[in-house]
């Protein structure tokens, strides 16, 4: 039997990739804050997206989970947020027209602020600071002063994440969304890109439809699903205390659910068994998502499973594996094997991001053709298996940054220092997410078909 569970039953545990805070008094003070803070989702909301991943789980639907690698404070504005906005509805479309299937949204925002490091140090010639450990945490610039972790950016963190969920909230159900503006979703420097005209071809054909669908009586005026859509946030939950402060128990269900964000996963670098961040997590009730990387053996990931998800509910653990693209064949085949041994009902997600960072002409990047071949072999695999290939996990912008290598633009590695913005790792730009997600779609397709010719 395992000890009891209370928000708190994490502290007694070993943990990692947590930041020192000089003033533990100041920590203490900023959690009791936050604990008294309203909720920034709901638990209905949760549950919702469970439902929706427990269809995931079960063959029916597609994740696309995306966003920053780290939200930033200082690039708060609400262009960006709205520009990923559309970024992400364009993938999400392309994906649903091209695969036939529902779409889980679920963005990295509105949260994504803590970031676990390869390194407590970082070099600059002579000088070594401890390291950037996301917003929430300690500052970027490369002083002394702004690397000691200061509690009271969580206060900011919090305050941040509510306004930028107000503002998805709205553009997810106030018309933006609105299936009628397929078109108008396209971003102006994505216009003359070799995707446009994919795109553009794919939006008169759904434009079509909706005007057939209005001619039978469905439109978006009667149909909120075509007006409106589901869109639900997500982050690493690293900074356990912030994570604890923002726990409540849900009126309804008597249960506890993290209100941070609605979907919370767990970094390759915090999933000991019996290590602080599982402790957190088992005891939480929302979908929750699990990195996997080369490291993690498969009977342990069994292991794993069996304190995540007790009871083996679809939809509640989100598998998101993260190999590098000339790994995949190495382990994947034998994780799903054991996890299909045992009967575990989960969700295969791909992160084609985390095993495929390099460094080209002084920038850390990643280049697209790598990004694909993972995505590639993912497929393969589950096809090769019969399992589903159930969603993709990216670290995208609706800017039009130079930050990963490759794509149609075939984006150079001496073009990286034009546009280089992110705070942590490199994402796709807004062209390169909506290629990756007309690959993801035929993928998809051949995933259906294979099922159609197993079942005739
Ligand atoms: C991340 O998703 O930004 C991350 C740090 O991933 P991982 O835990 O897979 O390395
Ligand atoms: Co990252």
């Amino acid at each position: 039997m395992a000890d009891k569970w209370t928000p708190d039953s994490w502290r007694s545990k070993p943990i990692v990739q947590v930041p020192d805070y000089p003033d533990k008094e100041a920590v203490a003070d900023v959690e009791s804050r936050l604990a008294t803070y309203p909720p920034l989702v709901f638990a209905g909301e949760a549950r919702k997206l469970k439902a929706q991943l427990a269809d995931v789980a079960e063959g029916r639907g597609f994740l696309l989970q995306g966003g920053d690698c780290a939200e930033s404070f200082a690039e708060h504005h609400a262009d960006h947020i709205r520009d990923f906005f559309r970024a992400f509805l364009q993938m999400a479309v392309a994906l649903t027209y091209g695969a036939q299937q529902p779409v889980v949204k679920v963005g990295r925002i509105a949260g994504q602020f803590a970031k676990p490091r390869s390194s407590n140090i970082e070099k600059k010639g002579d000088i070594e600071l401890p390291s950037y450990r996301g917003d929430i945490i300690n500052g970027i610039e490369f002083n002394e002063d702004s690397r000691i972790p200061d509690p009271e950016r969580q206060v900011k963190a919090y305050r941040q994440s509510a306004a930028t969920l107000n503002l998805i909230r709205a553009f997810a159900q106030g018309g933006f969304a609105n299936l009628d503006h397929v078109h108008q979703w396209m971003l102006g420097f994505v216009k003359d890109s070799p995707q446009a005209h994919r795109y553009q071809e794919m939006a008169d054909r759904i434009s079509d439809a909706l005007s057939f669908m209005r001619a039978c009586g469905i439109d978006p005026d009667n149909t909120p699903q075509l007006r409106s859509t589901d869109f639900f946030t997500s982050h690493e939950a690293l900074l356990l205390g912030y994570e604890e402060a923002l726990t409540r128990i849900d009126s309804t269900t008597g249960e506890c659910y993290a209100t941070s964000g609605h979907m919370l996963w767990i970094g390759d670098r915090t999933r000991q068994l019996d290590h602080a961040h599982v402790e957190f997590f088992r005891g939480i009730k929302n979908p929750i998502g699990l990195k996997c990387g080369p490291s993690l053996d498969p009977e342990e990931l069994i292991k794993l499973i069996d304190v995540l998800n007790p009871e083996n509910e679809a939809g509640r653990l989100t598998l998101i594996t993260r190999f590098g693209q000339d790994k995949v064949f190495e382990h994947l085949p034998a994780m799903v094997r054991a996890v299909e041994r045992e009967g575990k009902k989960v969700v295969w997600s791909c992160d084609p991001m985390h095993g495929n960072t390099i460094t080209a002409n002084g920038y850390k990047t990643r280049p697209f053709e790598r990004i694909l071949r993972e995505v590639e072999a993912f497929f393969a695999v589950h096809r090769a298996e019969g399992t589903h290939a159930g969603g993709v996990h990216v670290e995208m912008t609706g800017r039009n940054v130079t930050e990963c290598t490759g794509g149609a633009r075939a984006l150079s590695a001496e073009q990286l220092g034009d546009r280089y913005h992110t705070h942590c790792d490199p994402r796709l730009n807004a062209d390169q997410a909506l290629e990756l997600a007309f690959t993801i779609a035929e993928n998809l397709r051949k995933e259906s078909d294979t099922r159609l010719a197993v079942n005739t």
